[in-house]
C-alpha cells in the first residue's frame, strides 16, 4: 500500500475559508491525502488566502517565500512539495502570482475548489495551472460529502455554507469581484448536508454565506425560499440544537427571519448584524444603501420578538470624507444598540473598489485616535455583557476538553467560552450552567442541579431577560 500524502492547509480570513478548507480536504481525500499539522513534512501546501484585510496580497507573497525555503528543502530531502494558492487573493491575482511567485503549482479561486485533483495533475505535466474562473455550475454539486471520520474529527460544531457571494457593492468591498453574484444552494441540498452532519453527532450549524440572508435557494416546492423558512425546517432535523448564521445584511432581514427568531428554540439569540457607520452621509458613500435609523429599526424588530437577543458588528473608521462628527454619529449609534462583540477596522483602499478611487481625508493618527476610542466603547459593552451572565444559570453547549485537567468548554448561546469540571461524557450535551466567574472573556461555572434550574425558570420574569444586552452599559 502507498503511504498516505500529507497535506496542510493554511486558512486565513473569514468562516466560509475555513468552510472551504473542510471542502479541499473532502475533494483531496479520495487521492490519498491526509492532513497534516505541519509545513515541513506536507506533499502539497494550500494557502487558503483572504482579501479582505490590508495588504492581503503583500502578506501572500511574504508567506510564499517562507514556503519556498521549505520546498527546497523537501527537494534536498528527495521529496516533492507542491504549493497551492487558494481564495480570494488567488482569484483577484490570479496570473500575478503565477508570474511573481515561480514556488506557486497551482492558483485556483473559491468556485474551482472541485477542480483540485486534475490541476494538480496538469501542473505535473504543465509545470504550473491556473483557474479563476466562475463557471455556471454550482461548484457545490461537484465538492464529495466528507466522510463520516472527517465529521466526527471536525466536532460537534460545523458550518454549512448556503449562498455565495454578494450583490451589495459597498464601495470599499472587494467580495462582489472576488466571490462573485450572490448564488443560493438549493433547500434540499442543505437539508441533505445537515441530516448528514447532524447523524454523525453535529450539534450546532453555523449557515454562513457573504449575505446569508439574501438567501433565496429553490425550495422542494419548486419556489424560492426565504432564509428564515430554511432556519424552520433546519430546525426539524434531530439532533440539531443549536442554529446560527453569519453574516446577515440589514437590507435583507425579512418577516420570516423575524419569525424565526419569535418561535425557533435552536435558533441562538446572538446575530452578527453588520453597520460600518453611524453616519448617513458615509452610509451613502459606501453605498450601504441603508441609514442609521433604518439599522435601528431592524435591531427593535429583532428585540421585539426576543428581548435577549444580543448583536454584534463591523465597523470602519476613516472611510474617504468621515468627520469627526461623522465619527461621533457612529459612536452614539453604538452607545445606543449595546452591542455583545464588535469588530472594528481602519479603512484601507482595496484595489479595483469605488473607493479607492475616492479622496482620503482622515490622516493615520486621526484614524488610530478614533479606532482606540471606538474599541475602548465596544470593550466597556462587551464587558458589561458578559457581566450580566455572573450568577445567572444558562445554557452551555460543551464541545471540548477545556484547557485545565479535568475542565469542560463550551460555549453560551451568546458564544462566550464558559468552562466546568465534568467528566467529558458531557461533550456534546446542552446543560445548564450557573456562572460563578468572568476572566477576560471566559464564563467559569458549575453545573446547576436540574431542580434547582426549574426552580429558577419558574422564578425567571421574562424569558432570558437577565441578557439584556444594554444592561449596565
Ligand atoms: N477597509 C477596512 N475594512 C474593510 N472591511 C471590508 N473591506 C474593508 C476595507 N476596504 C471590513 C468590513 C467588513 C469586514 C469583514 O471587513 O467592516 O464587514
Ligand atoms: Fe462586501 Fe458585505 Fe457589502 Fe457585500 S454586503 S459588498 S460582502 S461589505
Amino acid at each position: 500500500m502507498t503511504p498516505p500524502r500529507k497535506l496542510h492547509i493554511k486558512s486565513y480570513g473569514c468562516q466560509m475559508n475555513v468552510y472551504d478548507a473542510q471542502r479541499m480536504a473532502d475533494t483531496l481525500a479520495p487521492e490519498g491525502y491526509v492532513e497534516t499539522a505541519s509545513v515541513e513534512d506536507a506533499d502539497l501546501v494550500i494557502l487558503n488566502t483572504c482579501h479582505i484585510r490590508e495588504k492581503a496580497s503583500e502578506k501572500v507573497y511574504s508567506e510564499l517565500g517562507r514556503l519556498r525555503a521549505a520546498k527546497d528543502q523537501a527537494a534536498r530531502d528527495g521529496r516533492g512539495m507542491s504549493v497551492v494558492v487558494a481564495g480570494c487573493v488567488a482569484q483577484a491575482e490570479g496570473e500575478e502570482i503565477i508570474r511573481r511567485a515561480p514556488v506557486v503549482d497551482v492558483v485556483v479561486g473559491p468556485q474551482s475548489y472541485h477542480h483540485l485533483p486534475q490541476l494538480l495533475l496538469r501542473a505535473k505535466t504543465d509545470g504550473r495551472a491556473l483557474e479563476t474562473e466562475f463557471p455556471i455550475a454550482d461548484k457545490f454539486g461537484f465538492l464529495p460529502q466528507p466522510s463520516r471520520q472527517a465529521i466526527r474529527s471536525r466536532g460537534i460544531s460545523a458550518f454549512v455554507t448556503v449562498q455565495e457571494g454578494c450583490d451589495k457593492f459597498c464601495t470599499f468591498c472587494v467580495v462582489p469581484y472576488t466571490r462573485g453574484a450572490e448564488a443560493s444552494r438549493p433547500v434540499a441540498k442543505i437539508i441533505e448536508d445537515v441530516e448528514r452532519l447532524a447523524g454523525n453527532g453535529v450539534r450546532e450549524i453555523t449557515l454562513i454565506g457573504q449575505n446569508v440572508n439574501a438567501y433565496h435557494g429553490d425550495g422542494p416546492d419548486g419556489q424560492p425560499w426565504p432564509f428564515g423558512k430554511l432556519l424552520y425546517r433546519l430546525a426539524e432535523i434531530p439532533g440539531i440544537v443549536r442554529l446560527r448564521y453569519s453574516t446577515s445584511h440589514p437590507r435583507d432581514v425579512e418577516d420570516s427571519l423575524i419569525d424565526a427568531h419569535r418561535d425557533l428554540d435552536a435558533l441562538m439569540p446572538f446575530v452578527h448584524l453588520p453597520v460600518q457607520s453611524g453616519s448617513d452621509r458615509i452610509l451613502a458613500a459606501m453605498n450601504r444603501r441603508h441609514t442609521a435609523d433604518d439599522y435601528r429599526r431592524v435591531i427593535d424588530r429583532f428585540r421585539h420578538v426576543r428581548p435577549d437577543i444580543a448583536f454584534s458588528s463591523d465597523f470602519i473608521v476613516g472611510f474617504p470624507g468621515e468627520t469627526e462628527e461623522d465619527f461621533a454619529a457612529t459612536l452614539a449609534l453604538v452607545d445606543q444598540i449595546g452591542y455583545a462583540a464588535a469588530y472594528s477596522f481602519k479603512y484601507s483602499p482595496r484595489p479595483g473598489t469605488p473607493a479607492a478611487e475616492m479622496q482620503e481625508t482622515v490622516s493615520t493618527a486621526d484614524m488610530d485616535e478614533r479606532l482606540v476610542r471606538l474599541q475602548n466603547l465596544i470593550d466597556s459593552q462587551q464587558s458589561a455583557f458578559n457581566r450580566t451572565a455572573l450568577g445567572k444559570t444558562v445554557d452551555v453547549l460543551f464541545d471540548r476538553a477545556g484547557r485545565k485537567p479535568g475542565q469542560i468548554a463550551g460555549r453560551t448561546p451568546y458564544l462566550q467560552p464558559a468552562h466546568v469540571n465534568a467528566s467529558d461524557a458531557i461533550i456534546g450535551q446542552v446543560l445548564p450552567v450557573t456562572m460563578a466567574s468572568l476572566e477576560r472573556y471566559s464564563l467559569f461555572g458549575t453545573l446547576a442541579s436540574m431542580p434547582a434550574f426549574r426552580a429558577q425558570l419558574n422564578d425567571a420574569a421574562p424569558a432570558g431577560a437577565q441578557f439584556q444586552t444594554t444592561a449596565g452599559v
